[in-house]
């Protein structure tokens, strides 16, 4: 485990230490608004662990003063757990007077993996609206749009292609060399595109300055510094600037990484429960010893095992049971073999009553793309 450490937008290796990612990238630590805001899963158990000016967030929501959660999503592959954890967060802001904004990234796509504008449509329908909507995502107070197709009124599309092409005045070629590493006009596009996505809900269009905030997983910081710089830098909005928070990264169905290109590593939201189950069954990275007897005496460790990291991320939101789960799982009492069929119990459940929603859920697409 001497592996170094390694978090960019690229790369995801070595061990992480999270403390020091906070130290290295300048964030401060969230777990004081975890308090203030207790009714959070994802919150009071440190998984969203890091913040930048959080601080007008947990105000406005506090004093229910307007406020947006903005984010986006790159339509392709398929809609799994690591999806989840900022969908809930996205349900959870709208459900707590947010205004969300939405940004299907299909400019972004298009010049960065090739795929047709037609296909990145589909799949960001299919994969991310659907399963947003069957989590509980509203149309009321929701703008989810397209960076291809911002809107039918023409001042507030113009205001935000007008914001995306203003921005690159504000950002040096090196600045974005620091960033992106390899460089090439797609990526300069997406980056300014990108900035737009994250300031246009302040433009007078838009209904002008307000807290924004931007949750997003601990690799995605480079995208927020620069995005702030440009913020700062363009001085003919008073932009306030952008709010962050940064969640860990969701452990993958074997213990590494949970990458989209292998099924194996994680369960998609449209995976059977079946399958579902023959996945945990099979592949789930377990922290028990080599045999029951072992596994008595010594006991397991919840700290590397997935089952137990999952339901504590996803599907155990009861804290005295989680506690349970992890003591008696560390003291030997409760046996892999049983925490993956707990596991298997609650994910089975969860994956029929959510696929039946996401089914009802195709009644109400339109309400999500129809807007002016
Ligand atoms: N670049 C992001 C990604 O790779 C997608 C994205 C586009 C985004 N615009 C955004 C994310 C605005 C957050 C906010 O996933």
């Amino acid at each position: 485990m001497a592996e170094k450490m390694v978090v960019t937008p690229w790369e995801v290796s070595g061990k992480i230490d999270y403390d020091q990612l906070i130290k290295g990238f300048g964030m401060k630590p969230f777990a004081r608004f975890a308090k203030i805001l207790p009714d959070n899963v994802l919150f009071r158990r440190g998984i969203v662990y890091g913040h930048r000016d959080f601080e007008r967030i947990a105000d406005a929501i506090k004093k229910k003063k307007e406020f947006v959660m903005m984010t986006g999503l790159m339509p392709t592959g398929k809609f799994h757990l690591g999806h989840k954890i900022l969908a809930d967060q996205i349900i959870y802001y709208q459900s707590h007077g947010a205004k969300v904004y939405v940004a299907v990234a299909d400019i972004e796509a298009y010049n960065t993996r090739l795929g047709s504008m037609k296909e990145l449509k589909k799949t960001a329908i299919e994969e991310y609206l659907l399963n947003y909507i069957a989590l509980g995502l509203k149309p009321k107070n929701c703008d989810f749009y397209f960076q291809s197709n911002r809107s039918s009124n023409a001042k507030k599309a113009n205001a935000y292609y007008k914001l995306a092409g203003m921005a690159a005045r504000h950002i040096t070629f090196n600045e974005m060399k620091a960033i992106y590493g390899a460089i090439n006009p797609g990526r300069i596009t997406s980056a300014l595109f990108q900035a737009s996505d994250m300031f246009h809900p302040e433009l007078p269009e838009f209904g002008g300055p307000k807290p924004v905030v931007v949750p997003v997983g601990f690799d995605q910081d480079p995208h927020l510094r620069l995005a702030r710089d440009i913020g700062n830098r363009i001085k003919e909005f008073k932009f306030i600037q952008l709010s962050s928070t940064y969640h860990k990264f969701v452990v993958g169905l074997k213990g590494g990484k949970m990458s989209s290109s292998d099924p194996t590593s994680f369960i998609a939201l449209t995976d059977s429960p079946e399958e579902a189950a023959k996945k945990i069954r099979k592949h789930a990275f377990s922290g028990g010893q080599e045999t029951v007897e072992m596994h008595r005496k010594k006991g397991g460790n919840p700290d590397i095992d997935v089952s137990y990291q999952w339901l504590y991320a996803f599907f155990e939101p009861n804290d005295k049971k989680i506690k349970n789960i992890h003591d008696d799982y560390k003291s030997g009492a409760l046996l892999t073999g049983e925490l993956k069929e707990y596991l298997i119990k609650k994910v089975t459940a969860f994956l029929k009553e959510h696929q039946k929603k996401r089914e009802k859920a195709r009644n109400m697409v339109d309400k999500f793309l129809v807007k002016d």
